[in-house]
């Protein structure tokens, strides 16, 4: 057994897929979740895939004492990957104060944690938001950081400023933030998934329902963007992949590969695809049609963004390889899943 890692969010979407790929690779896992976004099912559905349970602990990250227990309950915690977040961007323009605080205070405790029990580093969740609308096509890492357009984005700047500032304040741990672009897709098995509260937000979970008459159309926010069919472009992952990526950087911190003690890597696939693109490529991948209409722009959205995943490709050694039909027939399979549970 290789070292313990401790997951927060680890019952959320990309947590959940992380552990199975931590665990797949000989990782021990902690998971706190709060489940204030997920279900304590996600862990029966982790121990199904892989056959391990990990260990579970519901608390919530900005409860600094519940996370001096959990720390003191698993000992020898070496690394940290931390999900738990609050995310929805149209949410959190309302809520401002319930975003900074889940989103800062959480981190901050794990921060100020990780000296007291000799945790070596932390991969953090940021996204391509930080990139606001790039100039320059495909976005590497070194573009600038434009004003977010909503707290949750800013949440994540200031999260990023929180750990470049830690570290350099001269403490001893790494970390690796990696910055996100669209993670789609489910598990193979359809054990795990996306399972989003309410109304989705996001283009697939809204597509998928779509698909499976929950919804009776799925509105195409804009088709009068400067791109080519006139709808937004973005890089859609497939969220193995991007988990994978969480385990290579957790290794490239415990094996001490790199002597940087910050670094930063896009997680995308270098492919844009516009919203119309996507729902035909759905369309052909699975055989199911998807009504949709052509409605106004959504307020905040960028026009297009897609990674250069160059550095990260060759510095890490990681590359997305999953195809996009492949990822989508896997929502596709997840969907037919919460059908059958009798769940959506
Ligand atoms: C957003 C956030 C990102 C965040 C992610 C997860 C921004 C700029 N990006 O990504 O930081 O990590 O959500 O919550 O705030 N669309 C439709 N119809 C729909 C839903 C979406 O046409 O019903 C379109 C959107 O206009 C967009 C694309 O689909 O062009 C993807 O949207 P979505 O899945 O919501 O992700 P982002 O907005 O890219």
């Amino acid at each position: 057994m290789k070292e313990k890692i401790l997951v927060t969010g680890g019952a959320g979407y990309i947590g959940s897929h992380t552990t199975v790929e931590l665990q797949n690779a000989g990782y021990e896992v902690v998971i706190v979740d709060n489940l204030s976004n997920s279900n304590a099912n996600v862990i029966d559905g982790i121990e199904k895939i892989t056959g391990i349970r990990p260990a579970f602990e519901q608390a919530d990250c900005i409860d600094l004492e519940a996370m001096k227990r959990i720390f003191d309950t698993y000992s020898g915690i070496k690394g940290i990957i931390h999900f738990a977040a609050s995310k929805a961007v149209g949410e959190s323009v309302y809520k401002p104060l319930l975003y900074y605080r889940n989103n800062l205070v959480s981190l901050i405790n794990l921060l100020e944690l990780m000296p007291v029990y000799n945790v070596e580093g932390i991969v953090f969740s940021s996204s391509c938001t930080v990139y606001g609308q790039p100039e320059i096509l495909p976005v590497t890492e070194s573009a600038p950081i434009q004003p977010a357009l909503s707290p949750y984005g800013n949440s994540k700047q200031i999260n990023e400023e929180i750990i470049r500032d830690t570290i350099h304040s001269g403490v001893s741990c790494k970390s690796i933030i990696l910055r996100y672009f669209n993670p789609i897709g489910a598990h193979p098995s359809a054990e795990i998934g996306e399972l989003p509260n309410g109304v989705p937000q996001n283009l697939i979970p809204f597509l998928t329902q779509t698909a499976i008459g929950i919804r009776k159309e799925l509105s195409v926010f804009g088709n009068d963007y400067n791109t080519p069919d006139g709808s937004c472009i973005r890089d859609y992952i497939n969220v193995i992949d991007l988990s994978r990526a969480h385990v290579v950087a957790i290794e490239r911190i415990l094996e001490n590969k790199s002597n940087a003690q910050l670094e930063y890597f896009n997680l995308g696939t270098g492919n844009g695809l516009s919203v119309l693109e996507l729902i035909n490529a759905f369309e052909k991948a699975t055989q199911v049609k998807v009504p949709y209409k052509i409605v106004g722009r959504r307020e905040g959205d960028i026009e297009q963004i897609w990674a250069n995943p160059g550095y990260a490709n060759e510095v890490l050694g990681w590359k997305a390889v999953e195809s996009i039909e492949d990822t989508l027939r896997s929502s596709w399979k997840w969907q037919l899943k919460l059908r059958e549970k009798g769940i959506m």
